[in-house]
């Protein structure tokens, strides 16, 4: 990929640095959603032309020939750890991982110090997202005061905040209480907002060290029964569907969970979930060898999951793909199974790997539009991002992803842009690289490098 300046601008032609970007962009060549080659001119944040051969003079001219171009990419779930862990991730590296990622809009989890359950705290986290400026942030705000299970948090205030907070969550805990829950479904309805559910009953995972399962029995280690989600999807499922409420899954990782998730909606009510990139190619057989980057809540499970969890985003099932990008710093990480957090980085790789997942799964030429509406189209639509996640045409914001298909890469947790390192690819060939990022007609990413 180069940029250059089309012959007709004031300051010549020739390769064009940052500095002198002139805010307009002529994509030559790009394949929109792995379609044929068109040129598309980005002008006042907006998409302003598309067509073979567009002439604009001055534009910056980005050689896009063989490059497939996405609406830049959503993510629902983000640990950011600011405030609080900023040894590891700030929003400033959270977000330069998430735009060299190909995102363009992250959700940022509650689960900061202070949690993020005031209008204060997530007015703090928007903003700094705007300071940084590599990618929209939109703050999630706590279900209960202190992620303690107790109290419903300001949901109002939150909602009301400059954040302008659509989606509530605990994650990291459960809100495992059924009237609490309740009431939270109720209470989000008056601003259009949803319930992101960590869904995992407690009593049922006291202790639990990683899936319940044949490996667990072999390994010694307590288990996280699978029961332990379904129950609680079912639950609030029927909460859900009671109230006329919105609920959101967080990171389903059971073939059941897809088939509860399945027959609520054929209820019709209003449930959409999500999977991370890791339960959709990852197994619990990886514990074997204790390393801790393989840790994680919900736990990796068994090939059979993988296969329906597989199915499940394929058919529109689970609506979308969801990073649960997890930084943690080494001290947490690098220690003993039993000591270590769980959690792993996601928001550079995700594309990749559900590229990888989704590979050969359905025709050809339906993956990158699967992909598109998987990782951007539905994820916007459930964060309420009216201005993300949008199809590619004139007259839509300029926010979208270059991506090159045909481009391997291989991974270390050292050259990620996270401050963290605990990635479970570390050494893995993946395919597709994404090569430059746009948000509203500005890149944040240009040639593979955050602008
Ligand atoms: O693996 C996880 N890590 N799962 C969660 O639910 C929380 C997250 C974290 O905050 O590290
Ligand atoms: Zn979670």
């Amino acid at each position: 990929m180069t940029v250059s300046s089309v012959p007709g601008s004031g300051a010549g032609s020739g390769a064009a640095t940052v500095a002198t970007l002139s805010g307009r962009f002529l994509l030559r060549g790009v394949s929109l959603l792995g379609g044929s080659a068109t040129d598309v001119l980005l002008e006042a944040g907006r998409i302003a032309e598309i067509g073979t051969r567009v002439d604009a003079p001055g534009a910056e001219l980005v050689d896009a020939a063989g490059l497939v171009a996405l609406p830049g990419l959503v993510d629902l779930h983000t640990h950011l750890r600011e405030p609080g862990r900023e040894d590891a991730e700030t929003v400033d590296s959270g977000t330069r991982a998430a735009a060299l990622g190909g995102f363009t809009a992250v959700h940022a989890m509650a689960n900061t110090d202070p949690v993020a359950d005031t209008a204060g705290v997530v007015e703090q986290v928007w903003r700094l997202g705007r300071e940084a400026g590599h990618c929209d942030v939109a703050p999630v705000g706590a279900v209960t005061v202190g992620l303690a299970g107790q109290r419903l948090a300001e949901l109002g205030a939150m909602a009301d905040s400059a954040a302008r907070v659509r989606v509530f969550s605990d994650d990291g805990k459960c809100v495992s209480d059924p009237l609490l829950m309740r009431r939270a479904l109720e209470y989000v309805k008056a601003f259009d907002g949803v319930v992101a559910q960590h869904a995992e009953e407690p009593r049922l995972t006291e202790g639990s060290q990683m899936n319940e399962g044949v490996e667990s029995a072999r390994l010694g280690l307590t288990g996280w029964p699978a029961v332990a989600e379904e129950a609680i999807i079912a639950r609030d499922a029927l909460l859900a569907g009671h109230v006329g409420s919105r609920l959101h899954v967080c990171h389903v990782s059971t073939a059941g969970s897809v088939e509860i998730i399945r027959w609520a909606k054929s209820k019709g009510w209003a449930v959409t979930a999500e999977v991370t990139p890791h339960h959709l190619v990852l197994t619990d057989e990886l514990v074997d060898g204790y390393d801790p980057v393989f840790k994680v809540n919900p736990p990796l499970r068994t090939a059979a999951d993988v296969e329906a969890l597989r199915a499940g985003l394929a058919d529109g099932t689970i609506d979308c793909v969801a990073t649960d990008h997890a930084p943690h710093a080494l001290e947490d990480k690098e220690t003993e199974w039993a000591a270590a957090r769980p959690g792993m980085l996601g928001l550079q790789t995700a594309l990749s790997v559900a590229f990888d997942a989704m590979h050969g799964r359905v025709a050809d030429d339906a993956l990158w539009p699967l992909l598109a509406e998987r990782m951007s189209g539905a994820p916007a639509r459930i964060g309420r991002l009216h201005d993300h996640g949008r199809a590619l045409e004139v007259g839509a914001p300029a926010t979208l992803t270059l991506v090159d298909p045909a481009a391997k890469w291989t991974v270390s947790g050292a050259a990620l842009a996270s401050r963290s390192r605990n990635t479970p690819y570390a050494g893995r060939r993946l395919p597709v690289t994404v090569r430059a990022t746009f948000l509203r007609g500005r890149p944040t990413v240009l040639d593979g490098a955050v602008v």
